[in-house]
């Protein structure tokens, strides 16, 4: 989704921004641009990936001498991706880049229109630019005309604003996109996210909604509508620069699917307090729990299918009810809450729109909201009633995978902390399990990353297909749904996740000779059931693929062509390794396929629009 950059300083911005820019690509983007102050405001933007934005800029030597501009990464929701969409968006005053949607942005054309104003392009952007352009105008104060636009305006955004007339100041401003902020002896930054700042600086702002940021070289200022000056809390990260960088891995999403096993371990340990779950949040941890009738996971994407494992464990260990639901989903059908329940919103970022806007409805309803979220001060994370941080450091690639991880860990302790204190647990099995998971799970993912080859061997049956099917049960369905996203976010293969009871009615009418369909059998409840779905398929021609552990492998003729066998663990903990193979079969079938893995067409890391 759309990133922003900006500095002012003492230094050339242009690399800066150019820098920042390729930091923020891991969002999305099919369009990039940059606005410098150079005697005046120039603009450069290229439909297309960075290099094409760079190539542009080697025309314009002058640019390299400005010492602050802005730039943006835009991924295209009002207008296709093109030179003209592209920000930022320039009048002969201002230039302005922005993360977000405008929703009202036709009534504001409307306004514009009538004053007199034309558009360059198909944004709801432009009409943002052009409407602090009119209050500038009128005023001659960026302030008053920033927040007077802003009072106008509908929907979300972070902008980021500079002015013909003030040559080294940049104005930013907030509201349900993320934006950060740093000051350090070099100059001004802002960016939609921290790798971006973080060669610059660890220490930053993220300011609060509707308060404006005025970046000069050395300092910022943050002001209220009604012009006072106000402070913000600073933030610290804890990673550093190297940790957003490849490190030299052929692409991050193989570098976070190996930081598994560290990231699990962290994750674990940080909740464990005397062998047991302690979450340091009073409606967790005090017998008070037992109030919770009914759980309510809340997600997008990756997200959600963590929190189907969330159900899973949460419904078998604890025994209270839990419904998952796609957030964009969740608030338009106005969910039957109740005082008793709890809301959890997962979310890596902690900045997507939907997910956002169902925490916003529950807590409207009055329902006790925890957001598990691996973002530090993002903000799911700021408006949650509690919120559980998932260390697992930054997440760069689009898709996925070691944030689906740990928030299953997390579930995992969560669903222990509830069935202890419901009593569905006693203290030494709850012990032991933590002890587990700790220990073990992280092994059993070390080991399933050791095979990696192996895995990539079945990954190359499937680099021609163009469908091909997940199939499972109860827990294993859940893990198939993301095996399943996995594989279609970055290879471009149409595979659907199905449990597997549920082919014979309808979707085994698309099996034929030669289909490939991966199964997956980690429940042995449920095996022999899954196996007569594996005899269906097959005997339709299928190419089978076969997940599933020795125990059951052993006890079961399992007709397949491939078979991975996952480490010796606990059935219980098997979804960890299990999802760490589909993660490296997704992974290697789209590098075989020469696919762009880390940045998907069309995708977006963070979702900040609805
Ligand atoms: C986008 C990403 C997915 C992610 C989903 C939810 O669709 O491409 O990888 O799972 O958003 O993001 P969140 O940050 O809320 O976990």
């Amino acid at each position: 989704m759309c990133g922003i950059i900006g500095f002012t300083g003492q230094k050339a911005a242009l690399p800066v921004l150019l820098e920042g820019l390729a930091t923020l690509e891991y969002r999305g983007y099919d369009s990039a641009g940059v606005a410098l102050w150079a005697d005046g405001i120039q603009t450069v933007k290229a439909e297309g990936r960075l290099s094409r934005l760079v190539e542009k800029l080697k025309e314009r030597s002058s640019l390299s001498l400005a010492t602050c501009g802005i730039g943006h990464t835009r991924w295209a929701t009002h207008g296709a991706p093109a030179d003209r969409n592209a920000h930022p968006h320039a009048t002969e005053r201002l230039a302005l880049v922005h993360n977000g949607i405008i929703e009202n942005y036709a009534e504001i054309g409307a306004f514009l229109i009538e004053r007199g104003y034309t558009f360059a392009s198909e944004t709801d952007t432009e009409t943002a630019a052009l409407l602090i352009d009119w209050f500038y105008g009128e005023y001659g104060d960026p302030q008053q005309a920033i927040f007077s636009a802003l009072s106008m305006l509908r929907g979300s955004y972070a902008f980021g604003v500079i002015f013909r007339e003030y040559p080294e100041r940049i104005y930013a401003v907030r509201k349900d996109s993320p934006l950060i902020v740093a000051a350090t002896a070099e100059g001004g930054i802002l960016a939609s996210d921290v790798p971006a700042v973080l060669a610059h600086s660890k220490e930053y702002y993220r300011p609060e909604e509707e308060i404006l940021s005025v970046l000069e070289p050395g300092r910022v200022r943050f002001y209220t509508r009604d012009g006072a000056e106000i402070d913000q809390k600073t933030e610290r990260v804890d990673w550093d620069v190297t940790q957003a960088q490849k490190g030299g891995w052929p692409h991050f999403m193989l570098k976070e699917i190996h930081e598994e096993p560290e990231a699990l371990r962290r994750t674990v340990g940080h909740y464990l307090k005397d062998g047991l779950p302690y979450f340091g949040v009073p409606a967790l941890d005090s017998p008070f729990p037992v109030r919770f009738h009914a759980v309510h996971i809340v997600a997008c994407g990756t997200a959600m299918h963590a929190g189907l494992i969330g159900r899973h464990v949460i419904e078998k260990w604890a025994r209270l009810p839990v419904s998952v639901e796609v957030a964009s989903e969740f608030r338009y059908r106005d969910p039957i809450l109740c005082k008793n329940d709890l809301v959890i919103l997962l979310s890596q970022s902690g900045e997507t729109a939907d997910t956002l806007a169902a925490l916003r409805h529950a807590k409207a309803k009055g329902i006790y909201t925890l957001a598990i979220v691996n973002v530090v001060g993002s903000s799911v994370a700021r408006e949650a009633d509690s919120v559980l941080y998932t260390p697992a450091g930054p997440e760069i690639a689009v898709a996925s995978t070691k944030a689906y991880s740990v928030q299953c860990a997390v579930l995992y302790l969560l669903a222990l902390r509830l069935a202890l204190l419901r009593g569905q647990i006693g203290e030494e099995e709850g012990k032991q399990l933590c002890t587990d998971l700790y220990t073990t799970v992280p092994e059993a993912v070390r080991e399933v990353l050791s095979e990696s080859d192996r895995i990539r061997d079945c990954a190359r049956e499937l680099i021609t297909a163009e469908h091909l099917f997940y199939i499972g049960r109860d827990v294993d369905h859940a893990l198939c749904t993301e095996g399943s996203l996995k594989l279609k976010e970055i290879s471009y293969i149409h595979s659907e996740a199905y449990a597997a009871g549920e082919l014979k009615h309808g979707t085994i009418s698309l099996i034929e000779e030669g289909t490939p369909v991966i199964a997956l059998m980690t429940a042995s409840h449920v095996a022999e059931k899954t196996l007569t779905g594996i005899r269906e398929v097959r005997s339709r021609g299928a190419q089978v693929i076969l997940i599933t552990t020795e125990a059951i492998a052993q006890g079961l003729e399992i007709p397949c062509d491939k078979q991975i066998l996952l480490p010796e663990i606990a059935e219980k903990f098997a979804p960890f390794p299990a999802v760490c193979v589909l993660q490296l079969l997704a992974y290697h079938v789209a590098a075989l396929k020469g696919a762009d893995v880390d940045k998907p067409r069309n995708l977006a890391k963070s979702v900040t629009v609805e």
